[in-house]
């Protein structure tokens, strides 16, 4: 949600700097700027980053702060686009988050004399803190720790100010922030993506923390000055897998990446033999965890959708009653725990702030917080009491493919960790162990056919209305597969539980309102050819998702996509897989960006 990045160094700031957004544009893209040093103003531009490069190329300062937004106060706009500044042109800002007393001090400091240029939160603090600079003489470090302690929401920060060219201050308050340390040059970024170029030792801040920095080196300190120690941490990640690697989409790129993804989220993790799983960030709460009665398992979008799965297959294998809530519901509602529960926050990012804002809450309530997090160093992996990290690599694609198939593969692990803590036989864990070491090799079989879902894509591709249904384990990847396609196609898409369909959603149904069933052969196959029999008999398209040698499912349905026999529980990981290819092929045949959908951005660190 917004990306910022900001340079300071010997080596021109402007190429840098837009090196660095068109890595962050995945957080926001509907307009960018730049400002650097010993410039007397920024430029700016609607759209992408490439609308900014080439006014950028004026710029010659060797130390700058930039901004790629995704809208939160003001239409998507030149004026509304980041840096900000103040009355004189001095005070240098962009911002990711939202200041939520805006309205409040924009009121005071107009009675100042202050005059605002844009319809932004975010200008009130370039004017906050030139208001301070009056009274605290011309002390720009000052102002800032003065000003910023006035805001109230979220905010990561950078800030310059016209007189200090090499100095960049930084700070955080819910929105994260990254500095990236080079040789007499640093870096400070919305995440640590656009660093990699550059350096892979970085130190993370954290909540109200600020850093004052130069290309001498920097300091963190917390608002009231007070110094703080920071050991610097490595990225994992390389440069190759933030680059789309001669595919057309990251999407396509990450959808294909999905075997590995699997085989490195469970590697090393496995003793197949015993049919037990080693969770190296759950060895130190392995007792207290041994002790859990209840699980509650938070998450947004695809994350959540992950989620259901995960509850289903721990009270399934693990026993363990679970219930699974969308972060910005359970943020605001009374929360029931006691010290027997436990809460586990699943985040591709680590970022959402939805998610993070319900584990603090948690938190506060003394509860165990744990994390399935892909993005290291991300603050819900440094939130939480403990986690297991998916090791997906980075997602750059706003529709989560990947990052979605590696939460499913780290769910079963910690199902089959917690199963064997409690009733699950050894015989069990060695099945599920072994099926899970299957999974690469099946997803493969699945992309080696995805000239064929092109093919029935294309079929599908002008219909306005599309209906995902699935029973049991595959009911959530029915809302996960509508929403994939509704993101990055715009068709307007459902998912249901197929028994819901004949309370409601059976009435929509005719020839122009097809179904996408999912329906391999499991427990549940019965039932789901009877729910697509009552969809035939309205007259209803429909392609279904079957297992590998169901021929009679042919009899019942338009067209058919086939996936390989797995455990039931594991059928998730198989059967998103062609949805999200599905999803995939429609949008890019209606000619649009999937990578960058309309109005979306890839991590939401606002409410
Ligand atoms: O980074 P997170 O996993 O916390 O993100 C959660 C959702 O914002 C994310 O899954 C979103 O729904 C995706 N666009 C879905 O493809």
């Amino acid at each position: 949600m917004c990306g910022i990045f900001a340079y300071t160094g010997e080596k021109r700031a402007a190429g840098i700097l837009i090196d660095g957004l068109r890595v962050l544009e995945y957080r926001g893209y509907d307009s960018a700027g730049i400002y650097t040093a010993g410039s007397s103003a920024a430029v700016r531009a609607v759209g992408t980053v490439r609308n900014v490069a080439d006014k950028a190329a004026r710029l010659t300062g060797t130390s700058g702060i930039a901004h790629t937004r995704w809208a939160t106060h003001g239409a998507p706009s030149e004026k509304n686009a980041h840096p900000h500044t103040d009355c004189n042109k001095s005070v240098w800002i962009v911002h990711n988050g939202i200041i939520e007393n805006y309205k409040k001090l924009r009121e005071r400091l107009t009675e100042h004399g202050h005059s605002f240029a844009s319809e932004t939160d975010s200008e009130v603090l370039a004017h906050l803190i030139e208001e301070h600079m009056k009274a605290l003489g011309n002390d720009f470090e000052a102002s800032a720790r003065a000003a910023l302690k006035e805001i109230t929401g979220t905010y990561g920060v950078a800030l310059m100010h016209k007189s200090l060219p090499g100095t960049v201050i930084t700070a955080r308050m819910g929105s994260p922030i990254v500095i990236g340390i080079g040789s007499g040059e640093y870096f400070i970024a919305s995440d640590p993506t656009p660093i990699l170029h550059h350096t892979k030792d970085v130190v993370y801040l954290n909540d109200g923390e600020f850093a004052l920095i130069s290309k001498k080196g920097y300091t963190i300190s917390t608002l009231d000055n007070a110094a703080i120690e920071r050991i610097p941490s490595t990225i994992e990640w390389n440069i190759d897998d933030v680059k789309k690697g001669g595919f057309e989409h990251f999407m396509l790129k990450e959808i294909i990446e999905e075997p590995e993804v699997i085989l490195n989220a469970i590697r090393g993790r496995l003793v197949i033999e015993e049919g037990l799983a080693q969770l190296g960030g759950l060895r130190e709460v392995e007792d207290k965890l041994a002790g859990i009665k209840r699980l509650v398992i938070v998450g947004c979008g695809s994350a959540y959708y992950a989620g259901v799965v995960g509850k289903y297959m721990l009270e399934e294998y693990a026993g363990i009653p679970t219930e699974v809530e969308i972060g910005s519901e359970l943020r605001y509602r009374k929360m029931l725990f006691d010290e027997e529960t436990a809460i586990i926050g699943i985040s591709q990012s680590g970022e959402t702030a939805d998610t993070l804002a319900a584990i603090k809450e948690a938190q506060r309530k003394g509860v165990m917080t744990l994390g399935i997090v892909n993005a290291v160093g991300s603050t819900i992996a440094r939130e939480t009491e403990a986690g297991v990290y998916n090791h997906a690599g980075p997602e750059i694609g706003v529709a989560s493919t990947k990052a979605f198939l590696s939460q499913l593969s780290v769910l079963a692990l910690f199902t089959l960790f917690l199963g064997r803590q409690r009733d699950m036989s050894p015989v069990m864990g060695k099945r599920i162990a072994e099926e899970l070491l299957l999974l690469p090799g099946k997803v493969e079989r699945i992309l080696n056919d995805r000239e064929r879902i092109r093919t029935i894509a294309h079929k599908y591709e002008q219909t306005r209305d599309f209906l995902y249904i699935g029973r049991k384990y595959n009911s959530p990847i029915a809302y996960e597969g509508a929403l994939k396609l509704k993101e990055v196609s715009y068709i307007h898409a459902e998912g249901y539980g197929a028994g819901e369909m004949k309370h409601g959603p059976l009435a929509m149904i005719d020839e122009a309102f097809p179904t996408f069933a999912i329906a391999p052969k499991d427990s549940v196959y019965e039932k789901m050819i009877s729910n697509i029999e009552e969809i035939k008999a309205r007259k209803g398209r429909v392609i279904a998702l079957a297992t590998e040698g169901d021929m009679t499912i042919n009899e019942h349905v338009d067209d058919v996509i086939y996936m390989p026999k797995t455990l039931e529980m594991l059928s998730p990981i198989l059967s998103v897989v062609p949805l999200q290819l599905f999803a995939y092929y429609i949008a890019t045949a209606r000619g649009f960006n999937v990578d960058r959908p309309r109005n979306l951005a890839k991590s939401v660190t606002v409410e």
